[in-house]
């Protein structure tokens, strides 16, 4: 082990140089090609990736980054987030299958398990992402994979992962991951007992809102030949210049982290104290039901969270979402940018509880690089536009 094997992931992921050609930069080349060329039939067939769509330079030396980030051996690129969780669910899983996924996934990695997998003959069941190792209960003898994401899109519960994974090994059952919220740097699926993790690098790692990408992790050699197989079949790939956007952007992702992080937490406490908030849903304040987890099983936090405003009629809503100058109103996050969605549209729960308990309107928050003092002078004009006579 060298001294760099030693050291904190920021500095290992600040070097991560992979072969080169030839010369030495600190930063990887960007070929943009499709056709590699040889000058032997040997050559072409052999090792060595012979095609671009396999990734050249740049992805060797993402693939290497993503390894040290979440602490995996193999790791695969797709070109987003969504087609690194369906790269990752579908190689665990076969036509006869049973799937069970958390309720609260990303809407369109549960469409796809809910309408794609269907199609290919999987069937894929929702449970409460509070389960625990209650999950047992659901098991069937053809139940073949696991998918969680924690904390879960939209309403932030924490799952039990080592739990589930101690009552799922036993059945040979495999665990997907999806960890862009950890990023890699604050949760460690794989080594709390995931098989699988998956990353959209379009969040925090490309952390600028400029480009798409998408990575599947394993330790297991034989898992990571399945997702390769599911991959080349399926032609997935990530674009050279997405690649590098990745790359760079995991050279300051520590640093943003703790930025979004520490902004994060001060308006969720902001947020929590105010008349219009009915309760903040982070999992880093102790007022989370899942704090305790949390503390257990993460190093930290981020810039995403989100509120339940109190009841206001629709009309007060559009006066606040008019009033903000700073704060945007889009999809994604992990930006520098600062964002905000009303959520209840999207909200798909298999018991409903989430439409029927809360008194107002579910709003999820991206709290970017700006200063917080601007940000919360931004909600509170906001606010006084939300509740003006
Ligand atoms: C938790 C999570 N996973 C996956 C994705 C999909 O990523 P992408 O937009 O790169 O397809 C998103 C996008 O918002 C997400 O929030």
């Amino acid at each position: 082990m060298s001294a760099k094997d030693d050291a904190a992931p920021e500095t290992r992921l600040i070097h991560t140089r992979t072969e080169r050609l030839g010369r030495v930069t600190v930063n990887p080349p960007v070929e943009r090609a499709s056709t590699v060329l040889f000058r032997t039939e040997a050559a072409l067939y052999g090792p060595k990736p012979t095609y671009g769509r396999m990734g050249l330079t740049v992805h060797r030396e993402l693939e290497a980054a993503m390894c040290i980030l979440e602490g995996a051996r193999h790791t695969r690129l797709a070109s987003n987030g969504l087609q690194a969780c369906a790269l990752g669910i579908a190689s665990v899983v076969e036509s006869g299958g049973h799937l069970l996924f958390t309720d609260s996934a990303y809407g369109p990695t549960a469409r796809f398990c809910e309408k794609r997998l269907k199609a290919m003959g999987v069937e894929a069941e929702r449970f409460n992402p509070r389960i625990g190792a209650g999950i047992e209960r659901l098991f069937r003898d053809n139940t073949q994979a696991i998918l969680l994401e924690s904390p879960g899109s939209l309403t932030f519960e924490i799952s039990d992962l080592p739990a589930i994974a101690e009552v799922a090994r036993t059945r040979g059952i495999r665990i997907v991951c999806d960890n862009t919220w950890g990023a890699g740097l604050n949760y460690k699926p794989l080594a709390l007992g995931a098989d699988i993790s998956v990353q959209a690098l379009t969040k925090y790692v490309i952390g600028h809102s400029d480009a798409f990408g998408g990575a599947v992790m394993t330790n297991e050699l034989s898992l990571a030949n399945k997702v390769a197989h599911c991959s080349e079949d399926w032609g997935i790939g990530l674009a050279p210049d997405d690649a590098y956007l990745a790359v760079r952007g995991l050279r300051s992702l520590h640093t943003r982290l703790k930025a979004h992080e520490a902004a994060g937490l001060e308006l969720a406490r902001w947020l929590e104290a105010r008349p219009e908030v009915a309760s903040v849903l982070h999992p880093a304040l102790p007022s989370h039901p899942d704090h305790a987890l949390w503390m257990r099983d993460f190093t930290g936090s981020n810039g995403l969270f989100a509120f339940v405003l109190n009841e206001h009629p629709p009309t007060a809503l559009e006066r606040f979402f008019e009033a903000l100058q700073l704060f945007g109103m889009g999809f994604s996050w992990g930006g520098f940018e600062s964002l905000i969605i009303p959520c209840d549209d999207q909200l798909t729960r298999s018991d409903g509880c989430w439409t029927k308990e809360k008194p107002g309107q579910l709003m999820r928050v991206h709290v970017g690089l700006e200063a917080v003092s601007d940000l919360k002078a931004d909600l509170d004009a906001a606010f006084a536009a939300l509740t003006a006579a």
